[in-house]
């Protein structure tokens, strides 16, 4: 049932306060100020490494949360594409840990990662969305994302709810880990309860959006900027696009610019720049004057104070509130899968069900 959406995808979207705050109440002591992620499957003081794996959507979830665990407990964490882990056949220490996150929980690589990892004798993590599914049972330890069930093959509520589900997690490693200060905890926790509300309110771009879709719909190409944990965001907004309105889109981390994409800056090249005003956004403000130099159209994503700061030309700005850095690519999921979402309805696609795509991708 749509309720009174057009499409699953939209539906999807705006339920997204809602399923986070009963995500949030699953993994929050809310009263304590504490996450309440159950017992870990290992002992932390073992583990030197940390490696995720997963694929599209769920790959960008896992990306952020590289960022989040190096920071909460200081453990290095590589993030890689299941079918490239799967035969990289990379060594994995016994008695290590492997986070594996799917919506499905049926996808072919990422189960296949997650037999090779526990072969290799380390403990398995599943953030999955289907509780019954395969990934589920195989795993040590599942941390099902609550989303309830996903219908849009574009991914949009599972994604946020697996980042509601892997920044406890982060904050529980951060905890075992003995880094991660109780004030710092609770501080997270304040912010993580803050997001539900945040979302709402930045479902309130959606007109704004409706109208910069217009334009978006025109391009061929449409390029995606984002430093620190908006970098996966920015991979995923280019997914999202791409996935449902078929436009040609990629999404870089904001220093890389330099290093190739700007070669195809030009009038015709819309950037979305996802931004924050965070410790580097001053770096992000180069980038977009860069764009701008070449003519690009910039249409940045960011709080008021990054709008003030932003003194760029041909910038059209999306104003988010001010919100602490860890739940940045949370709220900032919203306006990057309505920019996708209304690009795909002017240009008349199936949003539901894209052309040659699966909801779930049990073959490789
Ligand atoms: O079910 P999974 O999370 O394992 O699926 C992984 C990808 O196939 C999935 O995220 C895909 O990229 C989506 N269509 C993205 O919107």
């Amino acid at each position: 049932d749509k309720g009174n959406h057009r499409h699953f995808m939209a539906k999807e979207i705006y339920e997204q306060p809602e399923v986070m705050s009963y995500a949030f109440g699953h993994y929050l002591d809310l009263a304590n100020e504490k996450v309440a992620v159950p017992e870990l499957p290992f002992d932390l003081d073992s583990v030197r490494s940390i490696s995720i794996t997963a694929c599209g959507t769920a790959l960008y979830a896992g990306a952020v949360a590289e960022y989040w665990i190096e920071q909460f407990a200081r453990i290095p964490v590589s993030t890689d594409i299941a079918s490239e882990f799967r035969y990289r056949e990379t060594p994995l220490e016994p008695g290590g840990v492997t986070i594996v996150i799917s919506q499905s929980g049926e996808t072919a690589d990422t189960l296949a990662s997650l037999r090779y990892a526990k072969a290799c004798g380390q403990k398995v993590v599943a953030v999955v969305n289907v509780p019954t599914s395969t990934i589920a049972r195989e795993a040590d330890m599942v941390l099902p994302t609550l989303a309830g069930p996903e219908i849009g093959v574009a991914s949009t509520k599972a994604f946020t709810c697996q980042l509601a589900t892997l920044a406890c997690l982060a904050v529980a490693l951060g905890r075992a880990s003995g880094r991660l200060a109780e004030d710092d905890e609770r501080r997270l926790v304040r912010a993580f309860m803050e997001v539900p509300r945040l979302m709402t309110e930045a479902l309130k771009l959606a007109p704004e959006i409706e109208v910069l879709a217009r334009t978006l719909a025109k391009a061929r190409d449409v390029l995606y900027l984002g430093r620190g944990t908006n970098y996966p965001l920015a991979l995923e907004g280019a997914l999202k696009l791409k996935e449902i309105s078929y436009i040609h889109a990629e999404g870089y981390a904001g220093g890389e610019l330099k290093h190739g994409p700007i070669a195809l800056i030009d009038e015709k090249m819309p950037v979305v720049v996802i931004a924050p005003h965070d410790r580097i956004f001053e770096k992000t403000v180069s980038n977009m004057e860069e764009v701008a130099a070449r003519g690009g159209k910039i249409i940045l994503v960011t709080d008021p104070k990054g709008a003030e700061a932003a003194h760029v030309d041909a910038v059209q700005k999306l104003i988010l509130p001010e919100m602490s850095p860890a739940v940045c690519p949370m709220v900032y999921a919203i306006p990057v899968q309505l920019i996708a979402y209304h690009t795909a309805v002017i240009m008349g696609t199936d949003v539901d069900q894209p052309r040659n795509l699966a909801k779930s991708v049990t073959v490789e």
